[in-house]
């Protein structure tokens, strides 16, 4: 299938690599720069609309957990509203979640799972959700932390390790050792994405998992990427100290659902997507 996709977020870290893989796939892509849109601003969807997608993308949002606390205006709308704003322009639409949903005791989580959100971040994905996932044409898509292509390694939170372990010139970096993550890589999701394409808000609707399938913790993400960047692994060294801002321990999503539908896409080898990555 292919036809006319409308990617928000588009220059994002997920953003970027799903307009690549729809465009390669042959998909039409509209995927409007922030300058050119201000999806919090809602008087922009009516120019969005006029593209007449024939599927719309949602990768736009504020995902830093720390820039999420302060609940202003313009971020509820982006993180909170948008997502029902859409659905409303009746087109089916794949809306992008998190882990962060869950609070991370009881992993792992299965889609039907109850959201226990633990931060601002997460409670405003959580509404968001909440608004759009009884609509028959929304799919919502939670994955975990994100890498892959990016203009800057700052932008993931798993390669911000790598610009960290470089920038300490041969001096020890602290990383976390207490949380359990997947690292997800960010062509895998939009493999995934096109792969929902022709389904989403056709017959498939409600809520979905993709995740890497490697837990670790940073520190461990960090060991397997020092060698990669010509760093010494013994720069790494484990912090235990909880966050500043609360973040679940363990949030595995369960990709069974996806399996079932016969639609999972294999992820890519942790080490093998890092080093197509740095
Ligand atoms: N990154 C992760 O580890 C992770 C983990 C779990 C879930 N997610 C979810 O995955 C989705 C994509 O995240 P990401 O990592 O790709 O985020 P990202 O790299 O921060 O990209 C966010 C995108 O949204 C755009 N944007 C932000 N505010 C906007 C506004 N007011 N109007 C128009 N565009 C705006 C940004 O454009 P500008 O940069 O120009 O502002 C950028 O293109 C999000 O729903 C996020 O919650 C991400």
């Amino acid at each position: 299938m292919s036809g006319r996709v409308l990617v928000t977020g588009g220059s994002g870290l997920l953003g970027s690599q799903t307009v690549r893989a729809f465009a390669e796939a042959g998909w039409a892509v509209t995927a409007p720069t922030h300058a050119e849109a201000d999806l919090a601003d809602p008087a922009a969807l009516a120019a969005l609309a006029a593209a007449r997608p024939d599927l719309i993308v949602n990768c736009a949002a504020q995902r830093r957990p720390d820039r999420c606390e302060a609940e202003t205006p313009a971020l509820l709308a982006l993180n909170v509203a948008l997502p029902a704003r859409l659905a409303r322009l009746g087109v089916p639409l794949i809306h992008i979640s998190t882990d962060y949903v869950f609070d991370g005791t009881a992993a792992p989580y299965e889609t039907d799972a109850r959201r226990r959100p633990l931060n601002a971040y997460g409670r405003q994905k959580a509404a968001a959700e909440e608004a759009v996932e009884a609509l028959p044409h929304v799919l919502i898509l939670r994955v975990p932390i994100l890498f892959g292509p990016c203009r800057d390694w700052r932008d993931s939170a798993v390669t911000v390790l790598a610009a960290n372990l470089v920038a300490a010139k041969g001096a020890a970096v602290r990383m976390d050792d207490l949380a359990i993550r997947r690292p997800t890589f960010t062509r895998d999701v939009a493999r995934q994405l096109l792969a929902l394409a022709p389904h989403a808000g056709r017959g498939l609707a409600g809520i979905c998992h993709y995740s890497g399938a490697e837990p670790m913790t940073k520190f461990l993400m960090g060991l397997t990427m020092a060698p990669l960047i010509g760093c010494d692994p013994a720069q790494c060294v484990p912090d235990r100290t909880p966050p500043a801002v609360p973040r679940p321990y363990d949030c595995t999503l369960s990709t069974r659902r996806l399996a079932q539908v016969g639609l999972l896409i294999p992820p890519t080898p942790f080490a093998a997507a890092l080093a197509g990555t740095l």
